[in-house]
């Protein structure tokens, strides 16, 4: 039973870094993100808030995202997603409710689990847990080229969700203790894949 976790903030790679870990060492990937951006759509369609349909997320580890049986893989992507998942994680309630399901599927398995907390408060234990970086430009444009949108537009509502997300009262944003940081900013993605795995061979 192995678990990595990798922390960061938006646009940073993690999704793309934590998915080649997993299909690398054979893991199973878990986007803890999707959770959070799965309440906020549920709770916006259903006129509930976010705490109220939290414990209803059930996570079935794989490439997409199901919400009652529907396929939200796209849907959850839309910035006004973004936005809601990040107000939402603000909330105690919630965070408790994703916290304990993500830890019921980290009991079992060999996971890379990716998220903002999942180093500090989720897997503390975590056999090797990674703290990724890099210049808030950088972020913007990647995420940017992702989404085909203007990079100035995300950099403005990515600098809001990163001040929301470092100072919040509960399970703010920070490298966890003993956490590997690595900034990303001018390295390419395999290179922060294969940096990833051999710290995880070295440790084991
Ligand atoms: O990749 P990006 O930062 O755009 O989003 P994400 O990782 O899918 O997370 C969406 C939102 O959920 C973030 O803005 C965080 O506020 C929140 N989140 C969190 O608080 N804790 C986690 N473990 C994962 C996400």
């Amino acid at each position: 039973m192995t678990v990595v976790a990798i922390d960061g903030p938006a646009g940073v790679g993690k999704s793309s870094v934590a998915r080649a870990v997993a299909r690398e060492l054979g893991f199973t990937y878990l986007d803890s993100g999707s959770m959070y951006r799965s309440v906020a759509l549920a709770a916006a369609e259903r006129g509930l808030s976010p705490a109220e349909v939290a414990p209803l997320i059930r996570v079935q580890p794989g490439d997409r995202v199901l919400l009652d049986g529907r396929d939200v893989t796209t849907a959850i992507r839309d910035p006004a997603v973004s936005e809601g998942a990040s107000r939402a994680a603000a909330d105690p309630a919630v965070r408790a409710a994703m916290a304990a399901e993500q830890r019921r599927l980290l009991a079992h398995g060999d996971w890379v689990a990716e998220g903002r907390d999942i180093g500090t408060v989720v897997a503390p234990d975590a056999d090797l847990k990674v703290f990724l970086t890099a210049d808030p430009e950088e972020r913007a444009r990647r995420r940017a080229r992702e989404l085909g949108v203007d990079p100035t537009t995300v950099l403005a509502e990515q600098a809001i969700r990163d001040e929301r997300d470092r100072s919040r009262e509960h399970s703010p944003l920070r490298p966890a203790d003993g956490a590997v940081v690595i900034d990303t900013t001018d390295v390419t993605l395999p290179d922060v894949v294969r940096r990833v795995v051999e710290l995880l061979r070295d440790r084991r």
